[in-house]
């Protein structure tokens, strides 16, 4: 399947953003990577991939999961989130961390190398996701697992619609293409799950995770991050003429407001955790 450039521009306008705000993206997302940790059945000594790891994530958080006996490796097709990555690995010291560039549905692996295949927000961009799913079984060893997250719907999710809201209100923006390759692609709950059956994989499951996210930081620095992080909302807000930008910006933290703790920004969450095996050889 040919590689969606408009998809891959918009991911390799946003890596600085997301290597910039790699840390409080980390704790955002860190019960996230539990579940995949758990759903994959993650352990010590396995060696493990991760699908769009973008600037490390979760491989960098299940590096020492597995151990120095383990091996953790990360693909990511932006060669600027791979070296993002690569520059983490290092800072952290970690020598069982590998991070290569390529594309989901064309995996530089061999067959049956992997004891678990984990992939967080990345299966929603790929332009044949099926294609993807039945690589990452190939890789997988007979009866390992493959995990993966995906964003709830929008209007359960206050990190992704209070902002949008705000703006929405200034910005005429169309409604997404019904199957857009956005994040919320796989938010009906059995979409994706249909596509890991479509693929070959066995046992399949869906859980929906409910957690409170919690990014310890004040509500302009959560603006700003929200602003670079998103590819939608730092288009959204370039179109906001001069005249009502500072108007935008006073609404927008007045509605992060309700968000704000004394600890930093809470918010409740929802994510699909997707998961399935590859079957054993009769
Ligand atoms: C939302 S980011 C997720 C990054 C990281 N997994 C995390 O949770 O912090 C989505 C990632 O998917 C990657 N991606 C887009 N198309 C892809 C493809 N065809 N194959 C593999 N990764 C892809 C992007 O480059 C980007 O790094």
């Amino acid at each position: 399947m040919q590689p969606d450039r408009e998809v891959l521009n918009r991911w390799s306008d946003s890596a600085p953003f997301w290597e910039k705000h790699r840390e409080i993206i980390r704790q955002m997302f860190a019960p996230i990577t539990q579940a995949l940790v758990e759903d994959g059945q993650i352990g010590s000594r396995h060696t493990v991939l991760d699908i769009a790891t973008g600037p490390g994530e979760p491989a960098l958080s299940v590096a020492d999961l597995v151990g120095s006996e383990g091996k953790i490796f990360g693909i990511d097709p932006i060669p600027e989130m791979v070296a993002a990555a690569r520059r983490a690995a290092d800072r952290l010291g970690l020598k069982n961390a590998q991070f290569d560039v390529a594309f989901a549905d064309h995996l530089p692996f061999p067959a049956d190398t992997f004891d678990a295949v984990v992939s967080r927000f990345g299966v929603m961009f790929f332009p044949s996701p099926v294609d993807a799913i039945r690589e990452m079984l190939r890789v997988l060893k007979p009866g390992r697992k493959l995990a993966l997250a995906v964003w709830h719907f929008a209007e359960r999710n206050p990190f992704h619609y209070s902002l949008l809201r705000v703006i929405d209100r200034y910005v005429d923006s169309p409604p997404p293409a019904p199957d857009a390759h956005d994040a919320f692609r796989y938010a009906s709950p059995g979409k994706l799950r249909k596509v890991l059956t479509e693929a070959g994989a066995i046992a399949s499951s869906e859980r929906l995770l409910q957690y409170t996210m919690q990014a310890p930081i004040s509500v302009e620095d959560f603006l700003a991050l929200r602003l670079e992080m998103s590819d939608k909302l730092r288009e959204q807000i370039g179109l906001v003429s001069k005249e009502q930008s500072a108007e935008v910006n006073r609404q927008a933290l007045e509605s992060l407001r309700e968000y704000s703790t004394d600890g930093g920004m809470s918010f409740p969450a929802e994510v699909l955790i997707v998961s399935g095996a590859k079957g054993r050889p009769r």
